[in-house]
């Protein structure tokens, strides 16, 4: 695995003890600061804080080869040993410069946590830092009627479709992309939204986004896929399922339901709109975002706001327009889903506030054989908020599965 830049440090006289060697302790103290020293001549000594992780040390084993003096300089080798889907082991090697003496060998684990402590997934900046593999990402540009969407694919194996909500874009995927390493993940950006190309005049309604889903298989020659949809991803699930149902092995409506807007929902579509019109993207994320985290999220992880910030950010104000005008227009789907032949998992936050646990269990109560999954302290962006816990879910359903045909 490819290593972070070599450094070299100094050994100071106060690192060493009373026989003028360099002391064990302070010896782990260097092999620390080599690493932030590392960090800033590579990636930034922020790489962490900006992804919102902290790398908690696990375990440290070292083994002393020889003795270093006030003075002498060490080079200070690191090299990724080992990857999970929250951890990671470095393996650092500290060599004197002027006669290549090894000094001191160690192997640290290391897990990502946030902010109150609890594992999450190696971000992936951080993971391309480090020189972990990404699981083979690689965006491509689909051709569908009247524009082009950016589709990240990772890594080989049955598919498996994750749509995004509004007004975000594929980016807000990227706990569960990292993952599942058995299947191809695929994710668009819809039309409108994060790096896919605008409208060309042709309306984006939900039948609209979900005929470009189907020419997304299409152009990656998949006949059947597993699809994931947070929101107004798992509006446009229910709208596939109407056109393309053949092309459906299971289905994970994260965050949804299938009630149409009420009156007064619709109006709020239009508002919205032309707050859009207005003031631009950002002040849709700034209306929306008090009802899209859960209490804890917004205070412990901050980060989160900043990220739907950015995927608003990077929607077009045509974008956003026309997706509010499908989401006012989306039809009432209740009726659709005792038809649902797949196998079919709802998982949401249990602090949702804007698809509530309730509407959620009566979505899994439609489906023949569904069930739903509440995801404690997770609002309506429960994939990005708990990813391991909604990974676990996901990870479950996938592996009950019947065998792809
Ligand atoms: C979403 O997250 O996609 C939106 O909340 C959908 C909606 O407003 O109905």
């Amino acid at each position: 695995m490819s290593t972070l830049p070599a450094v070299d440090i100094t050994v100071y006289p106060y690192e060493c003890d009373a026989f003028g060697r360099l002391n064990q302790a302070a010896c782990l103290q260097l092999l620390e600061r080599a690493r932030w020293e590392s960090l800033t001549g590579g990636p930034g000594a922020d790489v962490f804080t900006r992804n919102g992780v902290w790398p908690a040390a696990r375990h440290t084993s070292i083994a002393y080869e020889a003795s270093a003096l006030p003075g002498d300089v060490l080079r200070v080798e690191i090299e990724t040993v080992k990857r999970g889907t929250t951890s990671f082991g470095l393996r650092q090697r500290a060599t004197r410069v002027r006669d290549g003496v090894l000094i001191v060998e160690a192997e640290l684990a290391f897990v990502c946590v946030d902010r109150i402590g609890r594992p999450v997934p190696v971000p992936d900046e951080v993971g391309r830092a480090l020189g972990m593999p990404t699981g083979g990402r690689d965006v491509r540009r689909v051709h569908v009627e009247g524009g082009e969407l950016a589709v990240e694919v990772r890594g080989t194996g049955p598919a498996l479709v994750f749509i995004h909500g509004f007004p975000l874009d594929r980016s807000m995927w990227r706990h569960q992309l990292a993952g599942f390493g058995r299947w191809q993940r695929i994710a668009p950006d819809l039309r409108g939204f994060g790096h896919s190309a605008g409208h060309g005049g042709v309306a984006a309604t939900l039948a609209r986004h979900a005929d470009d889903v189907a020419a997304v298989l299409d152009a990656l020659g998949i006949r059947r896929a597993v699809l994931c949809g947070l929101s107004m991803g798992g509006y446009l699930l229910l709208e596939f399922w109407r056109r393309h149902a053949e092309r459906v092995r299971a289905l994970v409506f994260a965050d949804t339901k299938a009630e149409a807007d009420s009156a007064e929902g619709k109006r709020g579509r239009d508002a919205m709109a032309a707050l859009a019109e207005r003031e631009g993207s950002l002040a849709v994320a700034e209306r929306m975002l008090p009802k899209m985290l859960a209490a804890a999220s917004a205070v412990a992880q901050p980060e989160l706001a900043g990220a739907v910030r950015e995927m608003a950010f990077r929607a077009s104000v045509p974008g956003i327009v026309a997706a509010l005008a499908a989401l006012r227009d989306r039809v009432d789907s209740r009726g659709l889903l005792a038809h649902i032949r797949v196998p079919a998992v709802v998982v949401g936050g249990a602090e949702d506030a804007l698809t509530p646990p309730a509407v959620m269990q009566a979505l899994a109560d439609g489906i023949p054989g569904a069930r739903f999954v509440s995801i404690p302290a997770a609002g309506h962006l429960a994939p990005l908020e708990q990813p391991l816990a909604v990974n676990r879910v996901l990870s479950e359903f996938l592996d009950g599965l019947p065998a792809s045909d």
